[in-house]
């Protein structure tokens, strides 16, 4: 009887949007097969999952059946490598709603790493942790969103004065699940394991784990959008803008759009959107005390440092660099996933007004990092939840590099 329920619900809820899209893996091998590609970025029909926009690296995209067949048509007639990474996308939008309507309900204020979570459960959880660790943990809202929710973060300190501090965030983008769900392993990581200790003696942490809550929750409600990716400000024809585009530094020079009804769209103006401006207050408010900041994402393991607007390095790429080999280093040994490192120009795309790049150069600090984990390959967009725990213990085996930088040189 349950399952016919549960199969009623799910036929019920579960959106026909995605039914028969596919996702293809496409392998440019020269300048004009990516051109080719690139060209595809703004047409209807077509959402790119993942944007490794270099000749001989994996580009993942999303078609809608309207436009399959001149899809395949261009890749076959420009002889460009492709396979067919999800035969129907809709399927594995339903199998990842029905592992959440079986995995069983979360006792208010518990969280764990099997499933991914809705925003009321995370900030749940971190409320809970605050009131049982009120000597380290203080919880905050860095201001409200568009729908009026708190942008809630959390304080790990040992208190004292005077300490640097690390400042982490995820889900600027929406859909980007296992995101969060890495840093609130961070999270329990810091605050409930003892043998962690050490990392919050020395150091302060201020961790955003949903910085577009709004986004999110519309990715989690099955009448809505898994793949949605920017805020959800009401627009002329279009809602959303891309928090990543946003930032007001060298704000639509460049990987950035002024069409309302692109994944991309950089706003009507830098810090349009209340999620990108509370952060910005919270930067400045923080001043010279942060030394490190972390904005995860996904997917396509890369970490990536300044500058986002120009193929221009930072004077100090060298120390940038130099930190991530070591970090990626220290993932790798846990179960040999692989980073790529560099610019996020250089090894990604040109794309101004992010995060990082606003951080780092009006934020004032010097150590900024886009941090791009796994994904789901075959699976979907992100990894499936049994694979959450793995993806965030080896990251926080990363985490752990960054902090005793942090640590020996501030
Ligand atoms: N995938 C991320 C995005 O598109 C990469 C951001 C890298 N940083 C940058 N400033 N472009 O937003
Ligand atoms: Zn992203």
């Amino acid at each position: 009887m349950k399952t016919i329920i549960l199969f009623a619900c799910l036929a019920a809820l579960a959106t026909a949007n995605f039914t028969n899209y596919k996702v293809y893996r496409v392998t440019p091998s020269n300048a004009h097969q990516l051109n080719l590609v690139k060209g595809l970025e703004s047409m209807k029909g077509f959402d790119f999952w993942s944007k490794a926009r270099q000749v001989n690296s994996d580009i993942d995209i999303m078609v809608s059946p309207k436009v399959e067949g001149q899809f395949t048509y261009i890749l076959k007639h420009n002889s460009i490598d492709y396979s067919l990474l999800i035969q129907n996308v809709e399927s594995v939008v339903q199998r990842e709603q029905l592992t959440k309507l079986m995995s069983p309900a979360v006792p208010k204020g518990k969280i764990n790493f099997e499933q991914y979570h809705s925003y009321e459960t995370i900030v749940d959880y971190l409320l809970q942790l605050e009131s049982d660790h009120r000597d380290i943990v203080e919880v905050r809202s860095i201001g409200g969103t568009y729908e009026d929710r708190e942008m809630v973060m959390i304080k790990i300190s040992t208190g004292g004065s005077n300490k640097p501090a690390i400042l982490i965030d995820a889900t600027i983008h929406a859909r980007e699940w296992i995101a969060p769900a890495t840093v609130l392993y961070f999270i329990h990581e810091l605050v409930e394991n003892e043998d962690n200790r050490h990392m919050i003696e020395n150091v302060d942490w201020y961790i955003i784990p949903v910085l577009n809550p709004d986004g999110y929750e519309f990715t989690h409600s099955s009448t809505s959008n898994r793949f949605w990716r920017k805020t959800t400000t009401k627009g002329e024809i279009c809602d959303g803008v891309d928090a990543n585009r946003n930032f007001d530094f060298h704000w639509m020079e460049t990987g950035a759009s002024s069409n309302e009804c692109s994944e991309t769209y950089a706003g009507p103006e830098g810090f349009s959107e209340s999620e990108t401006r509370n952060l910005k207050k919270l930067v400045e408010s923080l001043g010279s005390q942060t030394k490190l900041y972390l904005t995860f994402h996904s997917y396509g393991q890369y970490l990536l440092y300044p500058w986002g607007y120009t193929s221009d390095l930072p004077e100090d790429w060298k120390t940038l660099d130099d930190l991530a080999h070591d970090v990626a280093d220290a993932i790798y040994a846990v179960d040999r996933t692989d980073y790529t490192i560099g610019s996020s120009t250089n090894v990604l795309y040109a794309a101004a007004g992010g995060s990082d790049d606003w951080v780092k150069a009006v934020g004032g600090v010097a150590l900024s990092y886009t941090i791009e984990l796994p994904g789901g390959g075959s699976w979907g967009f992100d990894p499936p939840a049994s694979a959450i725990k793995g993806v965030a213990t080896e990251t926080f085996e990363g985490l752990k590099v960054y902090h005793a930088y942090v640590e020996k040189n501030f």
